[in-house]
């Protein structure tokens, strides 16, 4: 058993760890907006019945995430749900990922019992040939923590590689939101099987804590994925606020609008202070830099808890969510020596 991937917003751990009780810390260390979609009161009747698939949600799913009507279509308990079950739906292969990259993914194709080859990011996008050697690649779109995305066309051209031989491209969209045009979840379905999208409710619409996201792909992963997953797998609080979150398209435009001035404000924040970012989503910035440990224990010994990765050095940075925090973020960077 490989160990559990590490990730950010452990608060409860920083807390104690830093003696700074819980409530006077800055988590900077998640991609989730600190501004989500507000949620309204779940009717009592959507607490007491169970769950039923044909309330419309799958519908929901598809259009607002532009996929075809005839797409198979999971909702799930968070994309981390989808996650854990894929891999255990192949005989074991040979699975490509991307480092750096979202480590749960290797860590549960690895469980299933597959071969993990991890791809550099450079390498995926300078050598043509090299998804030829795989039966799985798995994309995250745009990755987590770097920020780096590629044209759904190049995405395609390597899913033709691996289709021709049975395998299959995941496309982990969980940060895709507002970024339409990055998303392959209109290329699902039956004409292009083996190509599987995840999408998630958790960082856009800043619903981690609802657990709830969706795959979009053809008729027979989706099948295989239902039953793997079980019914009433997603409670019917959450297919009831997913189906009104994705419905909330007023919600969505302005989100996007602000997040796109938000994260670059938070990237001209970052430079202003030796810390330029490489690249980043609408909800995080990454900056590489080779003492990423010092720093990012100098922000917590500050009460502020960022991501810091080893392989290679590098920081996250997720989006403060008022002005208050955006002052305590600048005091910090002004202090901290980040050179
Ligand atoms: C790239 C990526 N994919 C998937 C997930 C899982 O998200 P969820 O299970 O909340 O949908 C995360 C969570 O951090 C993530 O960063």
């Amino acid at each position: 058993m490989s160990e559990r991937p590490v990730h950010g917003g452990r608060l409860q751990a920083a807390a104690r760890a830093h003696n700074i009780p819980v409530e006077d810390w800055l988590d900077l260390s998640t991609g989730i907006n600190p501004e989500g979609w507000p949620v309204p009161p779940v009717p009592a009747e959507v607490w007491r019945r169970l769950p039923e698939d044909n309330d419309g949600l799958v519908d929901i799913i598809r259009t607002q995430f532009g996929a075809p009507d005839y797409a198979g279509c999971v909702p799930v308990p968070g994309t981390q749900a989808a996650i854990e079950a894929l891999p255990f739906l192949r005989p074991p292969c040979r699975v490509g990922i991307p480092e750096p990259g979202y480590s749960e993914h290797g860590h549960w194709w690895r469980q299933a019992g597959h071969e993990v080859v991890p791809l550099a990011l450079e390498l995926a996008r300078s050598d043509p040939e090299w998804a030829s050697s795989l039966d799985v690649l798995v994309w995250v779109q745009p990755n987590n923590p770097t920020g780096l995305a590629l044209s759904p066309d190049q995405l395609l051209e390597w899913y033709d590689r691996l289709a021709g031989r049975g395998g299959w491209l995941v496309v982990d969209e969980a940060f895709a939101d507002g970024l339409d045009e990055l998303s392959l979840a209109r290329a699902t379905g039956s004409e292009n099987p083996g190509l599987v999208v995840l999408r998630s409710l958790g960082k856009f619409f800043g619903l981690a804590g609802l657990r709830a996201g969706a795959v979009l792909t053809d008729a027979t992963i989706a099948a295989q994925l239902q039953k793997t997953i079980g019914p009433w797998a997603l409670s019917g609080p959450a297919r009831y606020l997913m189906a009104l979150a994705l419905e909330d398209n007023a919600w969505q435009s302005r989100a996007t609008v602000t997040l796109i001035e938000e994260s670059s404000r938070l990237a001209a924040l970052l430079d202003q202070f030796g810390l330029a970012p490489s690249g980043g989503t609408l909800l995080y910035q990454y900056v590489p830099h080779p003492d990423a440990g010092r720093i990012a224990e100098a922000f917590a010994r500050n009460g502020i808890l960022i991501r810091s990765f080893q392989q290679p050095p590098a920081l996250r940075f997720g989006l403060p969510g008022d002005e208050t925090q955006w002052q305590r973020l600048r005091n910090i960077l002004s202090r901290i020596n980040c050179n």
